[in-house]
């Protein structure tokens, strides 16, 4: 049984920390699109076709038995078509936008996510459906996700920048402060203790990673590779062929060969 995770890029590597610490013996193929990267601006119409075509290539290679879609741009668009495709089981990192509506204490939640997940209309729903007692700000940053890659692959954060990005994530109103703010881009825990240092007041900041890690838990069954199974690899593929010596090294670190 071979578990594939997907993302436009590297943060998708929070998701798979997670789902290995759940599923440690079920081998795993992390597929990474980063010769579109990144997705968070690229028109919907445009981007469908693009995901499914990387997806199904993949899964032809690898014939995984659970997929998990460990980007939110994607999965607030795909998991439809991808459901009705292919006959096996997706796993979709959203917004987690109901965890938050059932723990703030203010009442003021915000997300932060790409441009493309605060426009998509999956996400207006989730806040229709589970949000209606909250007041929720949608925060779109352009560059955080590239930020978050650099800073992985060893470059420095402008801390300025990263102020600026998240500074609408906090909102003030007649006394009371946005407590939560959802990390609605798989890439974003990585930049989590740079969040911590430039935010104007402490909030707790919501990563999805262990609830999808759970949800593929109970879909994987356990997660006991077939008897005689022979022991694969752990691997990463990039879409653009050879990845920078400094996302080779990466990836290794995560236990993932190239
Ligand atoms: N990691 C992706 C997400 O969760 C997005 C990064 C990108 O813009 O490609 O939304």
């Amino acid at each position: 049984m071979t578990l594939m995770v997907f993302d436009s890029g590297l943060g998708g590597l929070s998701i798979l920390r997670e789902v290995r610490a759940v599923l440690p013996d079920l081998p795993i193929v992390y597929v990474a699109d980063d010769a579109a990267f990144p997705y968070g601006d690229w028109r919907e119409d445009e981007l469908v076709p693009r995901i499914l075509d990387v997806v199904a290539a993949a899964i032809d290679r690898h014939a995984p038995q659970l997929v998990i879609v460990a980007c939110n741009t994607a999965s607030t668009l795909v998991m439809e078509p991808l459901r009705e495709r292919f006959d096996i089981p997706f796993v979709g990192t959203v917004p987690a936008i109901k965890p938050a509506a059932e723990q703030t204490a203010s009442g003021l939640i915000s997300v932060l996510a790409t441009p493309g997940t605060v426009k998509r209309e999956y996400t207006h729903d989730l806040i229709d459906k589970f949000a209606a007692s909250a007041e929720v700000r949608l925060v779109g940053s352009d560059a955080l996700a590239a930020v978050a890659e650099d800073h992985l692959t060893g470059g420095t954060v402008d801390m300025d920048l990263v102020r600026d990005e998240i500074a609408p994530c906090f909102v003030e109103r007649a006394g009371a402060k946005t407590d939560i703010v959802v990390l609605a881009c798989t890439h974003y825990p990585f930049l989590i203790n740079v969040f911590r240092k430039v935010a104007p007041w402490p909030v707790d900041w919501l990563d999805p990673a262990e609830a999808i890690a759970r949800r593929a838990l109970e879909l994987a069954g356990g997660g006991a590779p077939a008897a005689g199974e022979p022991h694969q690899p752990d691997r990463a593929e990039f879409t653009s062929g050879t990845p920078s010596p400094a996302a080779a090294r990466l990836v290794a670190g995560f236990g993932l060969v190239a």
